[in-house]
C-alpha cells in the first residue's frame, strides 16, 4: 500500500474523492486542490488510466523541514535515490514553491537537482542526466513555508491531455474542468444532454466519454509510471483491458451546438478522434433558434465571459439569456459556468444550486436552474 496524492482544480475535490473511491482508493481525505488516499499498484494504475477529474497522481517519498538552501540540499540527499533512479536514467524536477524562505523557486529546484546528482556522484562516481522532454523520473518538489515534500509523479503530462482535442476555439474549457462540471451536475448519463454554446466540443465529448465508459486514457500513449523501477506490465495491461471491456455504446442523445460554424467544425474534428466509441451531433445554431431538447434534459453551458462577455451572439446580457432559457429549455435543468458573478444575478431565474470553481486564474460560479 502507498499513500498517494491526487491533484485537481479548486472545487473538484469532493467529486474527485468519490471517483478515487470508485477506483479502489482507501482512507480518502480531501484537502485544498488535493485528495490523498491509500492504494496499491493496481489502484495507482486505475487512477491514472480512468480518472477524469485528477490532474496527476503523486507518490510522496520524503517529507522534511528546511529554511535554507543547505537544509534543502541535505534533506534531498537523505533519500535512498537508487530505489527510484540509476545513473543511466534521466530525471527532471517540477516544482511548486510558496515560502518566504525560498523566494526563488527556480533556485530551490536547482538545489534539489544538484543534491540528487551529487548523491549519485558521491556513491557511484556517475550521475543520472537531466531531461526536460522525456525524463525517466519526474520528481515533484513542493515547498510551503518550511515544509518540503518530495514526490514521484506517476502521470507525466497532466491528465487533461487526453489526446482527442486537436483543434480549439478562443476560450476552450479544460477537459478536467469539463468532466468536473458533468460530475457536479449529477447528470444521470441516461437522459438527453446538451451544450448549446459548445465551442470546440469539450463538454459534450467529456459527457459522451463518461456515459460510454470510455477511459480518458484510451488515446494516451505515455504515463511516467511505465518507467518506474516497480512497473508491472501484467497489472497495467489488466487495468487497461478491463477498462476497455466496460465501454458501452448504449448512450443517450448527447449534442452540442454553437452560433459559429467554425466552432462546430472544430467540435466535429475533435470527436472524430473518438469515433470508434460514439458519434455526437454538433450543429450550427444560435441558442435562440435551437430546437428545444426533450424535457428532463441536462444542459451545461460555458458562455463567453469576463472580457469576452460581449461576444454572446445576439444576446445583450444575462437577463436576455434568462428569457431565452425560459422559452427554450422548459422542463430541463440548466447549468451555467461563468466568472460574471454580478451580471449573472440578473438572469431572472431562481438559482437552485451554486458551486465555486476556478477556471485557470478566474473565480467562477457554476449555477443550476430548474426550468418549469
Ligand atoms: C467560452 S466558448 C465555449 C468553449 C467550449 N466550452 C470549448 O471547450 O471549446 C463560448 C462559445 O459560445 C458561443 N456563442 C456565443 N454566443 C452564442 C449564441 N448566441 N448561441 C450559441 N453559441 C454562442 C461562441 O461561439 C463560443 O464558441
Amino acid at each position: 500500500m502507498m499513500r498517494l496524492t491526487a491533484k485537481t482544480f479548486h472545487g473538484l475535490e469532493d467529486v474527485l474523492a468519490e471517483e478515487v473511491k470508485s477506483l479502489g482508493g482507501k482512507n480518502v481525505l480531501v484537502n485544498r486542490r488535493v485528495v490523498t488516499f491509500d492504494g496499491d499498484l493496481k489502484t495507482l494504475y486505475r487512477c491514472n488510466y480512468e480518472s477524469r477529474l485528477a490532474i496527476n497522481f503523486l507518490l510522496p517519498i520524503h517529507r522534511f523541514q528546511a529554511r535554507t538552501d543547505d537544509e534543502l540540499y541535505e534533506g534531498v540527499k537523505q533519500i535512498r535515490w537508487e530505489e527510484h533512479l540509476d545513473p543511466k536514467k534521466s530525471f527532471m524536477i517540477q516544482f511548486t514553491v510558496r515560502s518566504d524562505h525560498f523566494k526563488h523557486s527556480q533556485y530551490a529546484a536547482l538545489k534539489t537537482k544538484d543534491a540528487i546528482a551529487d548523491y549519485f556522484r558521491d556513491k557511484y562516481g556517475e550521475r543520472p542526466s537531466v531531461s526536460k522532454e522525456r525524463a525517466d523520473l519526474i520528481i515533484d518538489l513542493n515547498i510551503r513555508d518550511n515544509k518540503v515534500i518530495l514526490s514521484l509523479n506517476s502521470t507525466g503530462q497532466p491528465l487533461f491531455k487526453r489526446g482527442y482535442r486537436h483543434v480549439m476555439g478562443e476560450a476552450p474549457i479544460n477537459e478536467i474542468l469539463a468532466a468536473g462540471l458533468i460530475a457536479l451536475s449529477e447528470w444521470d448519463k441516461k437522459s438527453e444532454f446538451l451544450d448549446p454554446m459548445c465551442g470546440s466540443g469539450t463538454i459534450p465529448i467529456e459527457a459522451a466519454m463518461a456515459a460510454a465508459n470510455v477511459p480518458p486514457g484510451v488515446l494516451r500513449k505515455f504515463y511516467s509510471l511505465i518507467r518506474w523501477n516497480n512497473f508491472d506490465q501484467r497489472i497495467w495491461d489488466e487495468v487497461k483491458d478491463s477498462a476497455v471491456d466496460r465501454i458501452t455504446d448504449r448512450i443517450p442523445r448527447i449534442a452540442g451546438s454553437d452560433a459559429h460554424f467554425g466552432m462546430v467544425k472544430k467540435a466535429r474534428i475533435n470527436q472524430t478522434n473518438l469515433e470508434d466509441y460514439f458519434r455526437l451531433s454538433f450543429q450550427n445554431f444560435n441558442i435562440k433558434e435551437l430546437i428545444a431538447p426533450d424535457p428532463g434534459s441536462t444542459i451545461i453551458m460555458n458562455p463567453p465571459y469576463g472580457e469576452r462577455m460581449s461576444q454572446m451572439e445576439g444576446i445583450k446580457n444575462y437577463e436576455a439569456l434568462g428569457d431565452i432559457m425560459k422559452k427554450q429549455f422548459k422542463g430541463s435543468t440548466v447549468w451555467i459556468i461563468t466568472s460574471d458573478r454580478e451580471d449573472i444575478k440578473h438572469i431572472g431565474l431562481k438559482t437552485s444550486k451554486r458551486i465555486n470553481l476556478k477556471n485557470g486564474p478566474l473565480d467562477c460560479t457554476f449555477r443550476r436552474y430548474d426550468l418549469y
